[in-house]
C-alpha cells in the first residue's frame, strides 16, 4: 500500500467518525522552547490546557514532525527518521480511553477491502502505563488482546509529554511483531526492532512543569478535561505494508537512495553496511532539509538554522564517503520534490527557493572541505617528512572541528596516502572539547535559566509596565536576587560589584525590558523615605517567564530592602534614542519591502539608541542602487513627519490589515499594532516609539552584508549618531583631499590616476623581469648539458615567475637547441612558496621515448605537485622551493635512464 493511500485511509477513517480534518501546522510554531514541532498535538496545546476553547470536539491531522535527538540512529536502525508524518486523532473532552482504543484497533485490523490496513491481529501487541488497569481492560474487551500480549511499562516509555511544560498523560502504545528474523521474542520490553512501535495513544489528562528528563518532572495538576492525543507513524506503517526492510526503503524515501546509487561507485544493498547507512542518511536528511527550508529556515550557526546546516552537511559528507564528488544537491532536491510533492504542494510551489538555499550550502561546504583537503595534504606531507606513519590526533581534530571532516573521512584519506591516524589522540581532544562545552552550558544555565527561585513571584502575577505613559514610576520591591538567590536586602558593599548579579523585581516599572529586538532601557532606581540614600544604576532589564521584569542593577549607595517603596526612573535621553532606533527600524523595514518586494521578510533585528540592525531573507547582495534607494525611501518617510499611531487589535484582524508579524514569534490573541504613515509601515510590535517620524532624525545606512545563506543584514545610524557619522566621513574626505593636494570632488579622479600609474609601473617591472629571465635562458641554452643522447636544460628560475612566462621561456630555449634530441625543464620559485614547472621535449627526443608528461610526474613527485600535458609540452604546480634541486636531479636521472 502506497503512502498516499495510507494517509487517505487514516483521514477517511476518522472523518467518517465525526472528526474534523485539520491541516498540518508549520514545523515552526510559536513556542521558543520547542525548536521544531515534534508531534501532532503541538498545534492543539492551548485546547488541551483550556487556554482556548477548541472549535471542534474531535479532530484528525497528519502533522509534519521533526525529531533530531536521535539523529545518530538514522540509517543504523530500521525505523528512525528525522522527519516523519504523524497521523493523529484528537478528542478534546469527548471520547477517552475506550474510544481511542476502538478507533485505532479497527483501522489497523479492518481488511483492506473495507478501508483498513489489514494487519494480522495475532501480530499486534500493546503496552500500557504501570497501573493503567483500565486500559488493559479495554484492550481485552475491545480488541480481544490476550494478557500475554499486553505489557506494563514505566514513565520513560508510557508517559508522554512534549519534553517541556505543557499537557501530558499516561499512554498506551501499539506494536507490530515483525517475526523472529528481526530479533528475540518477548514483546516490546525485549526488542524494539522486532516489535516495532506504530501507534501511540496518549490519555492526555495532566499538566506538567519543568523537569530534567522524561521521568523527572513535576505534575502540576489535572487538565480541565480529559482528552485524547494519538500519533501513528506513517513511515513505519508504510514499511510494514510495503514489505520492505526499513523505513528508508519505503516509496517516498527510496527514490533518493536510487538517485545517489546511480552515481556512486558502489551501489545500495550490496553487502557494505557502512555504505547502506550513508544512503539512508541522505534519503532521510534530504526530506527533512527540504521541509525545514520550506517552512522558512535558512542555514545558520544557531538554533534551527544550525540543525538545518548540520543535516545538509551530513548529506554532503555521506555522499563524499560514498565516492560521489560532483555536486548533486540540485538533483537530490528535485527527487525529494517529486516524491513528496503530492502530499506537500509547498515543496513544489516553493521549489526554486528551497533548492537555491540547499545548493548554496552545498557549494559553501564544498569550499570548506576543499580548504580542509589542502590542510590534510600539508599535514600528510609533514607527517611523512618527519618519518612518522600516523597523522596526529590534533590534525584530525582540527580537520573535524574547523573543516567539518568526520574522523572516518580523515581515516579514508590517510589510508589513500599510506598513513594511519592517531585515533586515540583525536578522541581525547574531542572529549576535552565536550567537557568544555558542558561546563559552558552549565555556567550559562546557572546564570540565566534556573527559574525556580523566581517561581513564587511569577505565580503572583506580572509586572505592570508603565513605560508607554511615563518615565518615572513609584513602585514596591517584591523581591531581591543576588546571583539567582533570593535575599531580603542588598546594600552597597563598597567593592566592585560586577561579579554579582543583583536583580530587583518591582510590582510596576517604566523600564522597557529587552524584547522584539529593542534592548532594555537604562536609568536608575532610588529609595524613598527612610531609605532615600539608596541608589542603583539599572544596567539591563530582562523578562522572566515572559511576565516578570528583572532589573539588573549596580547598587551605588545605601541599601534596598524587600517591601520598600522606590522610584524607578528611565534616563529620558536614553529612551529618546531608543525610540529613534526602534522607529527607525520600522522605517528601514518598510523601505526594504518597498524597494525589494514582499519577499524581503524580516529574520531578526536589534536596535539601541543611535543604531539599528535589520536582518531579512533575500538571495544575493543588494546593488549600490538598491541600497541608495532604501536609504532615500527611509529618509523621505522620516521627513514626511508621519504620525506614529499605536493601537490594540485582534490578531487575525491585524494580520488581515497587512500588519507585519515576525516569523516564528508567538503572539497573544490581542496584539499591539504600530502604524507609521498608514500603509507605509504596519507592524505587530510591543516596543517604544517616537510620536512623529521626523523625530527619528537622519538615517544613514552603513552597509549591507550576508549573515548566513539567504539572510542579509543592513546596519544604520539614526539621529545624532547618524549626523556624527557623516561628520566623520567629511573629515576623512578632507584629510584625503589635503594629502592628495586636490579639492575633494577631484579625489576619485586623482585616486584613479594613481592606481593607473601604479599598474603601469608594475607591468613595466614584470617586463624587465622577463627580459632578465630571457637573457638567462639564452645562457642556459648555451650551457646545455649532455645526458646520454639528449641535450638537457634543467634550471631553477628565481623571482616570482608566472606559469605563463615559464611556458614562453621554455619555448624560447627549445627553439635555440636545434633539432638534435633536447629537453627543457624549468622549475620556478613562484609566489607563496608555490613551485610552477614546465617541461618541453623536442621531436627528436620524443623519438627516443622521452615524454614531457612523464617528466612532469617525476617533478611532481619531488615537489608534491599535480600536473599533466602531452608528450611535447607538459606543466604543473607544487609546493616548497626547497625541493626544486631534488626535482631537477630526478629529471636528469630519469633522462639518463632513457
Ligand atoms: N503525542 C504523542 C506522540 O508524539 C501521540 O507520540
Amino acid at each position: 500500500m502506497q503512502t498516499h493511500e495510507i494517509r487517505k485511509r487514516f483521514l477517511d477513517h476518522f472523518v467518517n467518525a465525526g472528526h474534523t480534518e485539520v491541516p498540518s501546522a508549520s514545523v515552526i510554531l510559536d513556542d521558543p522552547n520547542l525548536l521544531f514541532v515534534n508531534a501532532g498535538m503541538v498545534q492543539f496545546v492551548p485546547y488541551f490546557l483550556g487556554a482556548r476553547s477548541a472549535p471542534w470536539n474531535r479532530a484528525v491531522s497528519i502533522q509534519k514532525c521533526i525529531r533530531t535527538p536521535d539523529i545518530d540512529e538514522v540509517g543504523i536502525t530500521t525505523r528512525h527518521n528525522t522527519f516523519f508524518q504523524m497521523a493523529g486523532n484528537f478528542s478534546f473532552g469527548d471520547y477517552f480511553k475506550k474510544g481511542a482504543i476502538e478507533f485505532a484497533w479497527s483501522l489497523l485490523t479492518n481488511p483492506t477491502d473495507r478501508g483498513g490496513y489489514g494487519f494480522d491481529p495475532e501480530r499486534l501487541w500493546a503496552t500500557v502505563y504501570l497501573d493503567d488497569d483500565e486500559a488493559i481492560g479495554y484492550w481485552q474487551e475491545v480488541a480481544g488482546l490476550p494478557l500475554e500480549r499486553i505489557q506494563r511499562r514505566g514513565m520513560a516509555d508510557n508517559y508522554w509529554s512534549m519534553g517541556i511544560p505543557g499537557p501530558c498523560g499516561p499512554s498506551s502504545e501499539i506494536y507490530y511483531d515483525r517475526g523472529p528474523e528481526y530479533g528475540i521474542e518477548g514483546g516490546p520490553e525485549a526488542n524494539e526492532d522486532r516489535y516495532i512501535e506504530i501507534w501511540n495513544l496518549v490519555f492526555m489528562q495532566n499538566e506538567r512543569g519543568e523537569g530534567t528528563s522524561k521521568e523527572d518532572f513535576e505534575i502540576l495538576g489535572p487538565l480541565p478535561r480529559k482528552n485524547i492525543d494519538t500519533g501513528m507513524g506513517i513511515e513505519r506503517v508504510a514499511c510494514l505494508l510495503q514489505g520492505v526492510d526499513n523505513v528508508y526503503e519505503t516509496d517516498l524515501l527510496r527514490p533518493a537512495i536510487d538517485l545517489m546509487a546511480a552515481r556512486a561507485p558502489r551501489g545500495y544493498g550490496q553487502g557494505n553496511h557502512a555504505d547502506d547507512v550513508r544512503y539512508r542518511i541522505i534519503a532521510d536528511h534530504s526530506r527533512t532539509a527540504a521541509i525545514i527550508i520550506g517552512d522558512g529556515v535558512s542555514p545558520g550557526n544557531e538554533g534551527r538554522g544550525y540543525v538545518l546546516r548540520r543535516l545538509l552537511r551530513r548529506i554532503i559528507r555521506a555522499a563524499k564517503l560514498l565516492g560521489i564528488d560532483d555536486p548533486f544537491m540540485a538533483d537530490l532536491m528535485a527527487t525529494v520534490r517529486d516524491a513528496m510533492g503530492p502530499s506537500y504542494p509547498e515543496l513544489v510551489s516553493d521549489y526554486d527557493r528551497i533548492a537555491r538555499i540547499a545548493i548554496a550550502e552545498e557549494a559553501a561546504f564544498n569550499r570548506t572541505l576543499a580548504s580542509g583537503s589542502r590542510l590534510f595534504d600539508d599535514a600528510a606531507r609533514a607527517t611523512k617528512a618527519s618519518g612518522a606513519s600516523r597523522l596526529s590526533g590534533s590534525d584530525a581534530f582540527t580537520l573535524h572541528d574547523t573543516y567539518g571532516f568526520p574522523l572516518e573521512l580523515t581515516l579514508e584519506m590517510a589510508a589513500e596516502a599510506d598513513l594511519g591516524v592517531d585515533e586515540e589522540g583525536f578522541r581525547t581532544l574531542m572529549a576535552e572539547q565536550r567537557q568544555r562545552a558542558k561546563a559552558d552550558a552549565a555556567a550559562r544555565k546557572q546564570a540565566h535559566t534556573d527559574l525556580s527561585a523566581y517561581r513564587e513571584l511569577v505565580d503572583a502575577g506580572p509586572t505592570e509596565f508603565t513605560g508607554f505613559d511615563e518615565l518615572t514610576t513609584e513602585a514596591t520591591i517584591l523581591g531581591i536576587f543576588v546571583d539567582g538567590k533570593r535575599v531580603p536586602v542588598v546594600s552597597h558593599t563598597g567593592r566592585d560589584g560586577t561579579q554579582e548579579r543583583v536583580e530587583l523585581i518591582l510590582d510596576r516599572s517604566p523600564f522597557y525590558a529587552e524584547s522584539g529586538g529593542q534592548i532594555a532601557d537604562e536609568g536608575d532606581i532610588r529609595g524613598t523615605g527612610s531609605s532615600e540614600t539608596a541608589k542603583a544604576a539599572v544596567t539591563d532589564v530582562q523578562k522572566i517567564a515572559k511576565t516578570l521584569w528583572a532589573h539588573r542593577i549596580n547598587v551605588e549607595s545605601g541599601e534596598f530592602v524587600e517591601g520598600d517603596t522606590v522610584v524607578a526612573a528611565v534616563d529620558p535621553r536614553w529612551r529618546h534614542g531608543a525610540t529613534q532606533g526602534h522607529s527607525g527600524t520600522h522605517m528601514v523595514h518598510a523601505a526594504l519591502r518597498q524597494v525589494l518586494g514582499p519577499n524581503a521578510v524580516q529574520a531578526g533585528s536589534l536596535n539601541r539608541p543611535g543604531y539599528l540592525r535589520f536582518d531579512f531573507n533575500f538571495q544575493g547582495a543588494l546593488s549600490d542602487e538598491q541600497r541608495e534607494q532604501v536609504e532615500e525611501v527611509t529618509n523621505e518617510a522620516v521627513q514626511a513627519d508621519f504620525e506614529v499611531h499605536t493601537f490594540h487589535e485582534n490578531l487575525e484582524k491585524a494580520k488581515a490589515m497587512g500588519a507585519m508579524a515576525m516569523f516564528g514569534e508567538s503572539y497573544p490573541d490581542e496584539v499591539r499594532v504600530v502604524e507609521i504613515g498608514g500603509p507605509f509601515s504596519l507592524e505587530l510590535c510591543g516596543g517604544t516609539h517616537v510620536g512623529r517620524s521626523a523625530q527619528i532624525g537622519p538615517v544613514t545606512i552603513l552597509g549591507e552584508s550576508s549573515v548566513g545563506s539567504g539572510v542579509r543584514r543592513v546596519e544604520a545610524y539614526v539621529g545624532l549618531d547618524s549626523f556624527r557619522h557623516l561628520a566623520k566621513e567629511r573629515a576623512l574626505m578632507a584629510g584625503l583631499a589635503s594629502s592628495l593636494k586636490v579639492p575633494s570632488e577631484e579625489v576619485p579622479a586623482r585616486v584613479a590616476t594613481l592606481v593607473e600609474r601604479l599598474r603601469a609601473a608594475e607591468k613595466e617591472l614584470d617586463r624587465l623581469r622577463l627580459a632578465g629571465a630571457r637573457a638567462a635562458a639564452v645562457n642556459a641554452a648555451a650551457g646545455a648539458e649532455q645526458v646520454g643522447k639528449v641535450r638537457l636544460v634543467a634550471q631553477r628560475m628565481a623571482g616570482g615567475i608566472s606559469a605563463g612566462d615559464l611556458r614562453s621561456l621554455v619555448g624560447d630555449i627549445r627553439g635555440k637547441l636545434g633539432s638534435e634530441p633536447a629537453v627543457v625543464a624549468l622549475i620556478a620559485e613562484g609566489d607563496d612558496d608555490t613551485v610552477p614547472y614546465v617541461v618541453a621535449v623536442n621531436p627528436a627526443a620524443q623519438d627516443l621515448g622521452v615524454r614531457a608528461n612523464d617528466l612532469v610526474k617525476v617533478v611532481g613527485a619531488a615537489v608534491n605537485g599535480r600536473g599533466g600535458g602531452k608528450a611535447d609540452l607538459a606543466q604543473g604546480s607544487g609546493q616548497g622551493a626547497a625541493n626544486i634541486d631534488a626535482a631537477l636531479a630526478a629529471v636528469r636521472a630519469e633522462i639518463g635512464r632513457s
